[in-house]
């Protein structure tokens, strides 16, 4: 059976600490001249929105391994004109060995998935982005030196950023404190489905910010506007406006608390810019670790991890 990596909930607590061990020996290693665990691995990867980050990383991190990528805007491909995902996925999959996708609904990535005769990668959907989830977690191990004891606040709209959290807390078993409107909490069924993998998770919903943030060792928010909401722009600035990370809230945190966000960041909008500029931020290491940690799953994905990697 192909491995795909759609969900967090795809994983289990074991496996993503394991990725987050070979992550950080990817990191140490991907500048020696002889480490090519990719070495001959194609990687497509499928754009249906813009990226900055997930492009680069993925790409720059395949090519330093002995691999290579190739970029597939669905401006350029047939399926921005028509073709099905499911044709896509078959016929794209002839090509190469593994593939990322970002799209819109997450329905079409669970579809190309389906169809797809490689491994699938969730590069972000509207509903969520675990890539960068693994990548912060690698963060944080590298920060604190733990991930399961603790405290994450999560602050603004309750998008794909923050249902991936949701998963994570429910496997890995760290606290987690969702701050949003009620009308822009996280996704249903998503909350459900993560105290059905744990029905101990410590994972509290509330719409007030200075008590999720209330001694957390990591402040985590993202835009208010996600990719694809453009529409609602101004309706969600209104309701978010009173979530912005700032001085006066991280005042509630722990002292030598860590700011995160995984980017782009809107200045003076979810966030200040004195605290995302400041030495609690931790966001450059952050995106710089998304190239290690997607490595660590194409490497497992494909198999590669038994060889000694
Ligand atoms: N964080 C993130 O996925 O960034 P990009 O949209 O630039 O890829
Ligand atoms: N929630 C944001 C994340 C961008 C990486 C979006 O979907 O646009």
């Amino acid at each position: 059976m192909i491995r795909h990596c759609l969900s967090l909930k795809d994983l289990t607590k074991q496996e993503i600490i394991e990725l987050i061990e070979v992550a950080g020996n990817i990191k140490k290693r991907i500048n020696e001249i002889n480490y090519k665990p990719l070495d001959g691995v194609i990687l497509g990867m499928i754009f249906e929105k813009s990226s900055t980050r997930t492009r680069l990383s993925f790409e720059a991190g395949m090519k330093k391994l002995g691999g290579d990528a190739i970029f597939l805007s669905s401006r350029d491909i047939q399926l921005g004109r028509g073709e099905t995902i499911e044709d896509s996925a078959k016929v794209i999959s002839r090509y190469v060995d593994i593939i990322m996708i970002r799209t819109f609904e997450h329905q079409r990535l669970i579809k190309f998935a389906e169809h797809s005769t490689v491994p699938v990668i969730n590069a972000l959907t509207d509903l969520l982005h675990p890539c960068q989830v693994l990548a912060d977690l690698f963060t944080i191990k590298e920060k604190r030196g733990d991930i399961e004891h603790i405290k994450v606040a999560f602050v603004g709209d309750g998008n794909n950023m923050a249902n991936s959290w949701i998963y994570a807390a429910a496997l890995v078993g760290f606290e987690l404190n969702i701050a949003t409107p009620v009308d822009c909490a996280p996704n249903g069924r998503v909350v459900y489905d993560a105290f059905k993998i744990n029905p101990y998770a410590k994972i509290t919903l509330t719409d007030n910010p200075k008590e999720a943030v209330k001694d957390a060792d990591v402040i985590y928010t993202d835009v208010w506007a996600s990719m694809g909401e453009e529409a609602q722009k101004e309706k969600k600035h209104e309701l978010l406006k009173s979530y912005q990370v700032n001085k006066e809230l991280v005042s509630y945190a722990k002292d030598d608390y860590i700011f995160m966000h995984c980017l782009p960041a809107h200045r003076e909008e979810e966030v200040e810019a004195d605290i995302i500029d400041s030495k609690h931020s931790v966001v450059w290491d952050e995106a710089e670790n998304r190239t290690y940690a997607q490595l660590a799953v194409i490497m497992k994905l494909i198999g590669r991890l038994n060889d000694g990697y």
